[in-house]
């Protein structure tokens, strides 16, 4: 339960909504522009414009200049600390970046998100309004030819670089959105982390069950409160330990953590000099007259430059913050501190007796020194053992510290891109990464070669519903969040998919045992959708239909070396509503909420997840024995009778227990049995959207349309990941 009883997170392990607290909670008058967009907004730029393209046409030298000269053109309406904006922007990064979360692969810097509410009004956030108005005039005059999203991550890259810091390269590609993402959790709470909400932090919101799939702490966090769990201190065990978790949930291990964390904080300062009381609202919030800034202090002095109020923290982390150095983990380590309270009022650690040579120049003044702090989160670099041994490595061998930042760095920005083949541009590392999911080239097999494995499929005695589960399996991995997953690279056959028991872990290791006999020069990847296509072809003439199934061969196959199986295991899914599965474990949001976000993250629509849902009830692709949803009497051939059977008024459903997860159907008239339901069958009946195609489907006359319709959406999903083929023209 919660403190004050209004808190909808489900701590006791009850159920959540699938969105969680969204912008309309937290901004109820914000203007609702989605009415003209009922269906998402559309590109300004137009539909068909090719970003992948225009970026590859950009003149990369000319923008790098262009942004190295910004990091030392200091605005008067936000006056460069130092006279060099590159920390600021490396932070701008970090945070566009730092979204991420592997569990559902969403968050991160690949639509430029930042631009939008939440993100460009969390706390955490704070100021960064001012980084990227700050790249405006840049990202006027290149205009189509840089995104946003791509500018957020170079002009980081970029600010390293003009500081002397290593980098590891730069891949483009990351197309802009033009609205705020409106499939993504942020998280449940009410309140912001600067609203009190950390008082209630410790019973209800305790580190050890940080919600998943968030890699932030508290609302409004990128990741983890600087001044320590809950705002204490003094818990050094729990801000160790919230780092390692939220890091944990950006892909990163304790090293990378640390060399991310210390090269950072390398450069530039906290602001924390004024009163954070006079702030003003964050940007989604905010008057017309500030334009889309936030924050704005109600100060005389207007609250910038010297008097810049952001985290409350005050103070550079080492003595040269606008310049690449050793000195971060020299100050750390060398130093004992004491805890002090910057002017506006946050806790942070300062170095006891400081020698002169190693206190920071004033960013306002460099013939004034002051001394330099750390934050309770860099303590914990110092005083958790296992980082602290990472820290003296570190300290010890610059070169290695330096290759880690760089690599971190690298991985942290890029992790959302998906295969390597969507990075554009002249900086692309040659070095495959194992984060990467590297799939080695595939062939495309000559029709002879298909039409010869397609025939042996055919003979080798698999089921439809085999074939089918089976394609399904390798396909529906796939994710638009950050492009993992689908069926290039056949990793269903590999740890740990084969193993996972949605996939039905015997039955899968017949069907891929077999194909692997018969596909001769056919890679497996291919093989296993090639079985889908069989499958689906007999299903469909045995319906009494024609209609071609297509298939685009020339994936290739991974191998176990190529697959970091720890990074697969999160991908695992704990309910499949097309499989009608639902595992063991307590599931946080309603089976047909999990549906939807599947759904979601294959790029469905709703008549395509209609139509695929329909179809594979039919065809027997529920998992293990599963007959719930099973609504026809011709098993194995493709019709719309899951449609026809729901919408017939001579059932009675009813729940089965009181858990209602499970239903019956009985016959109005005699009372006999019918049919067996989950909640992902009936809600295609309950919803009235979800109804209102499915009716479709059921109607006279459209049961070849819903063979047509079900096949194109099956090829969507079976061809999802095929970026081999779409961003082959780009590496020309
Ligand atoms: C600034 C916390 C990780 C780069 C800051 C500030 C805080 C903070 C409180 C001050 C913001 C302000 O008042 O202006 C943390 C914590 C981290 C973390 C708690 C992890 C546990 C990182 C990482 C990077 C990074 C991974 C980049 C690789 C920076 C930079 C600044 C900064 C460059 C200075 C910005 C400026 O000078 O305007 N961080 N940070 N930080 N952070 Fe971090």
């Amino acid at each position: 339960g919660s403190i004050d009883g209004g808190c909808p997170v489900p701590h006791d392990g009850g159920v959540r909504a699938l969105l969680g607290r969204t912008n309309k909670d937290w901004w109820p008058e914000m203007l609702a522009t989605e009415i003209l967009n009922p269906n998402g907004s559309t590109n300004p730029y137009g539909d068909d414009f090719d970003y992948a393209e225009a970026f590859n046409a950009i003149d990369y030298k000319a923008l790098k200049q262009d942004l190295t000269d910004l990091m030392t053109d200091s605005q008067p309406w936000w006056p460069a600390d130092y006279g060099h904006y590159g920390p600021f922007f490396i932070r701008m990064a970090w945070h566009a970046a730092g979204t991420y979360r592997t569990a559902d692969g969403r968050g991160g810097a690949n639509s430029g998100q930042q631009r939008f509410a939440p993100l460009d009004s969390w706390p955490d956030n704070g100021n960064l309004d001012k980084a990227r108005r700050l790249l405006w005039p840049i990202k006027q005059k290149y205009g189509r030819n840089i995104s946003w999203a791509d500018l957020f991550i170079l002009a980081g890259n970029v600010a390293i670089e003009s500081m002397g810091g290593p980098t590891f390269g730069f891949g483009g590609g990351r197309a802009d959105v033009y609205e705020p993402e409106r499939d993504i959790y942020w998280g449940s709470e009410d309140k912001w982390v600067n609203e009190g909400v950390q008082t209630r932090i410790a019973p209800d919101h305790g580190m050890h069950e940080l919600e998943g799939p968030l890699a932030a702490i508290q609302m409004g966090l990128i990741y983890v409160n600087p001044e320590g769990p809950g705002g204490n201190p003094h818990d050094d065990e729990g801000m160790a330990r919230d780092m390692k978790e939220t890091f944990a949930r950006m892909a990163m291990d304790a090293e990378e953590t640390v060399a991310l964390t210390a090269g950072g904080h390398t450069f530039g300062k906290a602001h924390g000099n004024g009163d954070p009381s006079t702030l003003g609202a964050a940007p989604a919030g905010g008057d017309l007259v500030a334009q889309g800034f936030g924050w704005v202090s109600g100060e005389e002095h207007g609250g910038i430059g010297e008097h810049t109020v952001t985290s409350g923290i005050e103070g550079a982390w080492t003595n040269t913050p606008k310049e690449w150095s050793e000195n971060y983990f020299r100050l750390l380590l060398d130093y004992d501190y004491e805890l002090v309270k910057s002017p506006a009022g946050a806790f942070q650690w300062q170095p006891i007796d400081q020698k002169e040579e190693d206190m920071a120049p004033a960013a306002w003044d460099p013939t004034k020194k002051v001394p330099t702090m750390m934050t309770t989160a860099d303590m914990a670099l110092k005083r958790d053992p296992e980082f602290r041994k990472i820290s003296e490595k570190f300290r010890n061998d610059h070169e290695a510290f330096k290759d880690a930042f760089a690599r971190a760095w690298f991985k942290l920005t890029h992790r959302d891109m998906g295969p390597k083949i969507r990075y554009l541009g002249p900086e692309v590392p040659e070095e495959d990464l194992i984060w990467q999911d590297p799939v080695p080239a595939g062939t495309m097999p000559s029709d002879a070669l298909v039409a010869e494995v397609k025939a042996k499929i055919a003979d080798s005695g698999l089921t439809v519903s085999q074939l089918i589960k089976t394609a399904w399996a390798s396909a529906s991995t796939y994710r638009k969040s950050d492009h993992r997953g689908g069926a290039n690279g056949a990793r269903v056959a590999l740890e740990p998919q084969k193993n996972w028991e949605v996939n039905e872990p015997a039955m899968l290791a017949k069907v891929i045992d077999t194909l692997d006999g018969l596909r001769g020069d056919m890679s497996l990847a291919d093989a296993i959708v090639l079985g889908g296509v069989v499958g689906l072809e007999k299903a469909i003439r045995d319906a009494g239909f024609s209609v071609d199934v297509p298939f685009t061969g020339g994936r290739g196959d991974a191998t176990q070396d190529q697959t970091d199986v720890d990074s697969f295991a999160v991908m695992e899914p704990e309910a499949d509503a097309f499989r009608n599965y639902v595992g063991k474990k307590k599931l946080a949001v309603k089976v047909e909420e999990m549906m939807l976000d599947r759904a979601s993250l294959l790029g469905l629509s709703v008549p395509e997840m209609v139509v695929l849902v329909g179809g594979l009830r039919v065809l027997g692709a529920n998992h293990g024995e599963r007959g719930h949803g099973h609504f026809t009497r011709r098993s194995g051939q493709l019709t719309n009778d899951f449609f026809v059977n729901l919408y017939d008024m001579t059932n009675v459903w009813k729940a089965t227990d009181d858990s209602d997860q499970e239903y019956v159907a009985t016959d109005r008239k005699d009372g006999s049995t019918k049919w067996h339901a989950t909640r992902a069958d009936l809600i295609f009946g309950s919803n009235s959207e979800l109804r209102a195609v499915g009716e479709v489907y059921a109607e006279n006359g459209n049961e070849e349309k819903f063979v047509k319709d079900f096949v194109k959406a099956w090829t969507k999903v079976m061809d999802a990941d095929r970026f081999d083929l779409t961003y082959a023209k780009y590496h020309k």
